[in-house]
């Protein structure tokens, strides 16, 4: 028997969400999708109210805690989290079939550093995460929402830079990566103006070598479009 928490991912549901970056395509599992969500429920965490989100209640142990938000299909989730044993690693993403694609595949890998919600990163970051409890949040090719009336959907804007580095311990990062110039050029602009960030690269960072290639950024590079990378650091 599925646990219907899986098919709730939002507070506040159609226009009422505060940022809305992303669109639900489909909330409906097959049978495989079901078998896969009911094999790997010790690699699935659900949204409750009043519980916190750390390594310690997740992991039971007191390693850093990193966040990715939005890992798709989770190709490069798992391999980051196959190579730094020394931390702990917490997925959040809203698409179904990414969700049951990197569970599958942390269950094959037998990964323990590494678990999963399907939730709203803004509703999980506002009330399931204390402040300055968190070492490092991964955003890699968040939607670009290109048009500019779209403009307000995009993830990285100030109230959201803002809860993010609530979130974030002294020393903490953020490690932003997108294939679209404009958004890039916007994010660091905003980065500069958030006075408790700092920027070790000045503008944009290198290639940060551990980053493997993640399906967006394939998509992106087929396109011929530019990777831009920005690593920033809470003061
Ligand atoms: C363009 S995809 C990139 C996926 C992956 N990081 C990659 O590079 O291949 C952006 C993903 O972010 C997810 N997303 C957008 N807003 C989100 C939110 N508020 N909470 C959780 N996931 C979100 C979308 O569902 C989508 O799968």
């Amino acid at each position: 028997m599925i646990d219907p928490r899986i098919f709730k991912i939002e507070l506040r549901q159609g226009k009422e969400r505060t940022i809305k970056s992303y669109v639900l395509r489909s909330n409906v599992l097959d049978e495989k999708g079901e078998k896969t969500i009911e094999e790997s429920s010790r690699y699935l965490t659900y949204y409750e109210e009043g519980c916190t989100l750390n390594s310690s209640t997740l992991f039971a142990n007191d390693k850093p805690f990193i966040i990715e938000i939005g890992f798709g299909m989770g190709t490069a989730t798992v391999e980051i989290a196959k190579n730094r044993s020394d931390a702990n690693f917490l997925g959040l993403e809203v698409y179904l079939d990414g969700v049951v694609k990197i569970l599958k595949r942390i269950k094959e890998m037998d990964l323990s550093n590494l678990k999963v919600m399907r939730f709203n990163a803004v509703d999980v970051l506002n009330n399931l995460v204390g402040d300055e409890s968190i070492d490092g949040f991964h955003i890699f090719f968040p939607d670009p929402w290109m048009k500019k009336k779209h403009h307000k959907r995009r993830l990285m804007q100030p109230s959201f830079i803002n809860l993010l580095v609530s979130k974030l311990k002294k020393g903490g990062y953020i490690y932003f990566v997108t294939d679209w110039v404009e958004y890039a050029d916007e994010v660091l602009s905003y980065f500069s103006q958030t006075e408790s960030l700092y920027n070790p690269y000045r503008g944009f960072a290198p290639h940060i070598q551990w980053r493997p290639e993640t399906k967006f950024e394939r998509k992106g590079i087929e396109k011929e479009h530019e990777v831009r990378e920005l690593w920033v650091e809470k003061r």
